[in-house]
């Protein structure tokens, strides 16, 4: 480590683009940090940046050379912040700070996407070592530069310590205007205004806020993509038409991060063909996992979910280029039909209601997910503050989390979103839109199942009485399963000879 004479405020192990993004937040708000990763080119190139970066002289981050010099060039308690791929590295690196010197006061933060029960699992795992904390991080790479949506969560009685530090890194939104505060120079600090970090609740409530935040993340994308497919494929429009529309759409109540990429993405031209980069890129999603870790808690908990799943599965459809390349030559479709520009201006109409709507749903049932989490692993979830720190800073955000704030803060039991006064009368308002955006485009041909399967949620949301009578009766009829009956109290449970028709009913309790 170069020449020293204080000890450095925090410990940073991990420095790929999101961690020295990190560190350089960490040292535009005042902090000394001792920087180590596996790779000496990272610590050095972090190191170097930071010089280059920072005005007043003074050096800011410190590179180190092992995990020792870390631990033994930091103040106590140690707080040593991890940004590492989640999965067996995090232990393995946590491994190597015990072995460095780390005690049972100092805490260690992993930033990363770890999977939320093997964090409930570190944090007893090391208890007897050190103190175990996790803070999921939203935004990016620019996010974690300028200030992004952090989620932490762990013992109580250390967020105290982990507060400030949070508070000054993290995104603001302005407190009247719920407007994020925009931080985009190297050397900003943005002192005023909500921090976009909330202490989240013991282990592995950050990060299964933070999965539940990429869930909706799919959801959010998938629904953009549908509209843009229908556009491209059912309506012909072209890249820069289509950007056209996003970005007025952007103008109003789907004002979001993630509509105002898309617009950028869909300008784009590729300089070598002068051809739309989109137009170029392979149609193959990649996902790193954190979509389906919430699919499969949706499915576990039996809380639904298909706007979030449906989302999963459209990446995973995407991934069988070759056989739906080959499916395309087989399977036929409708007649392509040709629209006028009057009928083509009340499809996209339609399709901006649709996607309203639709997103809609999917943070219902985001929101619901984490409720029965919440419930179950008693974490006492705050869900106005959840969705106020999504305010800013993380993928997610938009305009609408305010919305989501105020429904929260209106009744903080809500069971499900949709139910609420603000969000039950928008859905009135927009969906004889949304049920023509939907039909149009499955007319056309066009997949649009997660548009459609928020439609099939919101319509079973709406049915007092759904078809499961009729699939009760069939399980009693093949595995007398049982059922109860509407006209005597639930709990007695009946079985039925269905084959025998004079047979008697069962009681079976
Ligand atoms: C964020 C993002 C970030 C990342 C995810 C999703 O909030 O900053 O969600 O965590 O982009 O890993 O990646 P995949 O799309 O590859 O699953």
């Amino acid at each position: 480590m170069s020449d020293k004479k204080n000890k450095c405020d925090i410990g940073f192990i991990g420095l790929g683009v999101m961690g020295k993004n990190l560190v350089l937040n960490l040292a535009d708000n005042g902090y000394s940090i001792a920087a180590f990763d596996v790779d000496p080119s990272k610590v050095s190139e972090a190191v170097e940046q930071d010089a280059g970066e920072n005005q007043n002289g003074t050096q800011r981050v410190f590179g180190c050379s092992s995990f020792e010099e870390v631990v033994s060039n930091i103040k106590s308690p140690n707080i040593v912040v991890l940004s590492v791929p989640a999965g067996a590295i995090v232990d393995s690196v946590c491994e190597s700070l015990i072995k460095a010197g780390i005690s049972k006061d100092d805490i260690i933060i992993d930033t990363g996407n770890s999977l939320w029960t093997d964090t409930v699992e570190r944090e007893k795992k090391y208890s007897n070592d050190f103190i175990f904390f996790s803070s999921a991080v939203s935004g990016g790479e620019v996010g974690a530069r300028f200030g992004p949506a952090l989620m932490p969560s762990g013992p109580a009685h250390a967020w105290h310590h982990v507060e400030p530090i949070w508070a000054a890194i993290a995104a603001k939104v302005d407190s009247a205007t719920g407007k994020p505060l925009e931080r985009t120079k190297p050397g900003e600090v943005i002192t005023q205004g909500d921090s976009c970090s909330a202490y989240i609740g013991p282990a592995g409530a950050g990060h299964y806020v933070k999965m539940v935040h990429n869930g909706i993340e799919y959801a959010d994308m998938q629904l953009i993509c549908e509209a843009y497919h229908v556009m491209r494929s059912g309506l012909g429009l072209g890249c820069n038409e289509i950007a056209d529309i996003f970005a007025s759409w952007n103008e109003g109540i789907l004002d979001s991060y993630l509509m105002e990429i898309s617009v950028e993405v869909l300008r784009h031209v590729e300089p070598e063909t002068n051809e739309h980069m989109v137009d170029l890129i392979l149609d193959k999603a990649g996902q790193k996992g954190t979509g389906l870790w919430t699919a499969i808690s949706s499915l576990e908990m039996g809380c639904p979910a298909p706007t979030i799943s449906q989302a999963v599965f459209a990446r995973s459809l995407s991934s069988f280029k070759q056989l739906r390349t080959q499916s395309a030559g087989i399977l036929s479709g409708p007649e392509v039909k040709v629209y006028s520009e009057q009928e083509k201006t009340a499809i996209i109409a339609q399709l901006h209601d649709a996607l309203y709507c639709s997103k809609i749903c999917a943070y219902a049932q985001g929101f619901q997910l984490m409720k029965i989490a919440s419930k179950e692993r008693e974490w006492d979830l705050n869900f106005a503050s959840i969705a106020k720190i999504w305010r800013a800073g993380c993928i997610i955000r938009a305009a609408f989390l305010q919305k989501i704030t105020d429904a929260f803060n209106r009744d903080p039991n809500l069971e499900n979103l949709l139910i609420d006064s603000f969000f039950s009368e928008e859905l009135a308002k927009y969906q004889h839109n949304w049920r023509q955006g939907v039909a149009t485009s499955m007319m056309m041909g066009i997949p649009v199942g997660a548009i459609s399967s928020s439609l099939g949620y919101y319509d079973a949301m709406r049915c007092e009485t759904l078809p499961a009578n009729l699939l009760q009766g069939q399980r009693d009829y093949f595995g007398a399963h049982t059922f109860s009956r509407i006209d005597r109290p639930e709990e007695y449970k009946y079985h039925v000879k269905w084959s025998d028709e004079g047979q008697p009913l069962t009681k079976v309790n």
